[in-house]
């Protein structure tokens, strides 16, 4: 079939493979630009994925968006994972109920048959009320849950895109563009070379944890993605990026 035609030895998937230094590269036919149907075979490459990582135990910590959207609703629900614990990876971050990190949690874990912890600290809260917040004990301890995942499966959004869809002003997104960003992950904000330029507000996973979580999976398609692909890639080489072909030529063309 197309898919497994397009893993490892394709030469696309290699020269991506080479050219960001990631373990594995799935690359799902077309262009997620162009046809939101390949949004959902993104969604389906990504749980097929995490199946095969995942191990008793394991805590996988979960963003949210239009892709990672996909994951749950793309499966059939499977047995085995009593002792999984499904998290999100960080707060809120202003995103629509749908496709924020507790609800892709949740609909996770219930597919899975796995247990899940949520996590309910409302987005930019001012530094007092945050810092009360995260240490009443419930709270606290779900942090700790999401620090300690072992599985991280995350989307990778163009800066400027998700700046706006998180309601951010217009002077704040001009600020986090002057300053360079074009990817953003998990609340971080890339510039091109790869480099941090800007945090969200919000609690969950910190980036020095990225470092000590066994499997990362990134799952980004579309062309005009490339850009913010290739900034995130920078930063981090994933244990697998899944992607689409319009996605993965462009990584190819830009410098
Ligand atoms: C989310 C991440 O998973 O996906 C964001 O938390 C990322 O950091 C976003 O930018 C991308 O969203 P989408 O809708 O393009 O898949």
């Amino acid at each position: 079939n197309f898919i497994f035609y397009l893993k490892g030895l394709n030469p696309v998937a290699q020269s991506v493979m080479e050219k960001f230094h990631c373990q594995h590269v799935i690359i799902v036919p077309g262009d997620s630009d162009q046809d939101e149907a390949i949004k959902k075979q993104l969604g389906k490459e990504a749980a097929r994925n995490l199946i095969s990582f995942l191990k008793n135990r394991d805590i996988v910590a979960v963003t949210g968006g239009t892709t990672m959207a996909q994951i749950p609703r793309s499966m059939t629900p499977a047995s085995g994972f009593e002792d999984v614990i499904v998290v999100p990876g960080r707060g809120g971050l202003g995103e629509r109920v749908e496709l924020q990190s507790n609800t892709i949690a949740a609909e996770l874990a219930e597919k899975l048959g796995a247990q899940y912890r949520l996590l309910y600290v409302p987005d930019n809260l001012g530094a007092d009320a945050m810092e009360s917040v995260v240490n009443e004990p419930g709270i606290k301890e779900v942090i700790a849950t999401i620090r300690q995942a072992s599985i991280l499966l995350h989307g990778i959004g163009g800066a400027e895109e998700m700046a706006r869809r998180r309601g951010l002003s217009e002077e704040e997104v001009g600020e986090i563009l002057k300053k360079g960003a074009v990817a953003e992950a998990f609340g971080f904000y890339f510039n091109k070379e790869g480099m941090i330029v800007h945090t969200t507000t919000s609690v969950g996973l910190s980036i020095k944890d990225l470092k000590n979580i066994r499997t990362v999976i990134a799952i980004a398609g579309g062309a005009s993605k490339a850009p913010a692909i290739q900034a995130f890639l920078r930063y981090h080489h994933p244990t697998v990026l899944i992607t689409d072909e319009g996605a993965a030529r462009r990584l190819l063309e830009i410098e």
